[in-house]
């Protein structure tokens, strides 16, 4: 591993606005003095310190919807979810150093959502160009495959939503046929979304990943939906 990896890897461990999980069999998150916290269910009482709504961005790499959102709506909460530490570190080093009080990250498998969040406890995640997982042997490992579908819709409250961006033709295809599968009502969905002004701000937050697509003349999919109570 490069040194800057390793470095970014060890600061964000001493981030106040970093939680990170130890080992995928234990249902703690670590604070940045290394103490084991129960944060399922406590979010806004112990980190943001006020009763806002929870939004959460899913494989959120550096955070950039995790940062866009919380800059706009300052009275929200969010919460960037990623495995790589190395990449939050970018988010979380942009919110601290700008003071960005209503967005925190966590360092975990996404697999594991129900051992940091309650049920009904989030009110809307975004899920930000998950990898495709293209081979059909590998779907279920898909950000939106039925067994994340059902995770999601557990710590969602009533009329929570889902919002999903993709590159990827086929993960888009296969996220909404799940979704109609799981129930789901489809509230948006667009092929190529920045083929036309967008429809609402939220839509013109540009990723990393994103911009790379766009340079490589790649069309944008997005996609909203929402669980019936
Ligand atoms: C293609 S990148 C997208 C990053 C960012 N959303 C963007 O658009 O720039 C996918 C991200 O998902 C994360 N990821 C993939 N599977 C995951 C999982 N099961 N749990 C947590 N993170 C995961 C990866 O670490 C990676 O940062």
């Amino acid at each position: 591993m490069g040194k800057a990896k390793m470095y970014k890897i060890n600061s964000v461990a001493a981030f106040p606005n970093v939680f990170q999980n130890p080992h995928y069999t234990q249902p703690v998150l670590l604070n940045c003095r290394q103490e084991p916290l129960q944060l399922k269910g406590k979010w806004r009482e112990l980190v943001f310190q006020n009763n806002n709504p929870l939004v959460l961005e899913l494989a959120c790499g550096k955070g950039d919807y995790t940062i866009a959102l919380a800059t706009l709506y300052p009275n929200v909460n969010f919460v960037g979810v990623d495995i790589k530490g190395a990449r939050i570190y970018t988010g979380a080093r942009y919110a601290l150093e700008n003071s960005l009080r209503n967005a925190a990250f966590a360092r975990f498998r996404i697999e594991n959502i129900l051992h940091f969040f309650s049920p009904r406890e989030v009110n809307e995640i975004w899920i930000t160009f998950p990898d495709p997982f293209p081979r059909k042997s590998d779907a279920k490992h898909r950000l939106t495959a039925p067994g994340f579908l059902a995770r999601y819709r557990e710590i969602l409250s009533p009329g929570g939503i889902i919002h999903l961006k993709t590159d990827d033709a086929n993960l888009f295809r296969f996220s909404c046929e799940t979704a109609l599968e799981a129930g789901a009502v489809i509230q948006y969905c667009k092929e190529d979304i920045h083929s036309s002004p967008p429809d609402f701000p939220e839509l013109s937050i540009l990723t990393f990943y994103e911009k790379q697509h766009i340079a490589n003349g790649r069309k944008i999919h997005y996609l909203r939906f929402t669980f019936p109570q």
